[in-house]
């Protein structure tokens, strides 16, 4: 059992009682929600929100509405299956935890989803699927951090 000191532990109660976690199975998203774990550990009522956001590009009428749509439907099948192994891995806690798939923008989504949902804390890595590396940030935790209303941990 961990012993926290009862200031210390009410003070990160209101800090992150809600973690919200986005994620696109990228090594640091796998880094980043093993933190919000480990920080879900050391009390029982924090919250755990992951969150993925897929992006399927429409508008293309050279391919046609009927192929968007079995884009759509592919992404959206392989994101659940992505889900169900991260709830698979959540269930282990006794915190209340929800996964979420999501369609759009991931940076604005994001953003909304952390408004929409009382977020207290973002938990995210500092870059994602992309194989660029020049840059410290990728775009989404570049845009959330500018951008969100509630202190983001960026995992590296
Ligand atoms: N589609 C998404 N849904 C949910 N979270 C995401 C998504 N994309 C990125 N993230 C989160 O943002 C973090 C940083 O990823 P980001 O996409 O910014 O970097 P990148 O892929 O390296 O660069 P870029 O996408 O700008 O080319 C990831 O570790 C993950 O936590
Ligand atoms: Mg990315």
């Amino acid at each position: 059992m961990l012993m926290i000191p009862w200031g210390r532990m009410m003070k990160m109660l209101t800090v992150c009682s809600r973690i919200a976690v986005p994620y696109d199975d990228s090594e640091m998203s796998k880094k980043a929600l093993e933190t919000a774990i480990m920080l879900a550990k050391q009390d029982d009522r924090i919250e755990i929100d992951v969150l993925t956001v897929i992006n399927v590009p429409t508008t293309l009428a050279y391919y046609g509405a009927y192929n968007d749509d079995r884009i759509r439907e592919s992404h959206l099948a392989a994101a659940k299956e992505m889900m169900n192994a991260v709830e698979e891995k959540l269930s282990a806690l006794p915190n209340k935890t929800r996964s979420f798939v999501l369609e759009g923008s991931p940076s604005l989504t994001i953003v909304e989803f952390i408004k929409q949902n009382d977020s207290d804390l973002v938990v995210m890595g500092s870059r994602g699927l992309s194989g660029l590396q020049e840059l410290f940030l990728g775009s989404v935790s570049h845009y959330v951090v500018q951008k969100s209303t509630c202190p983001v941990y960026i995992v590296k």
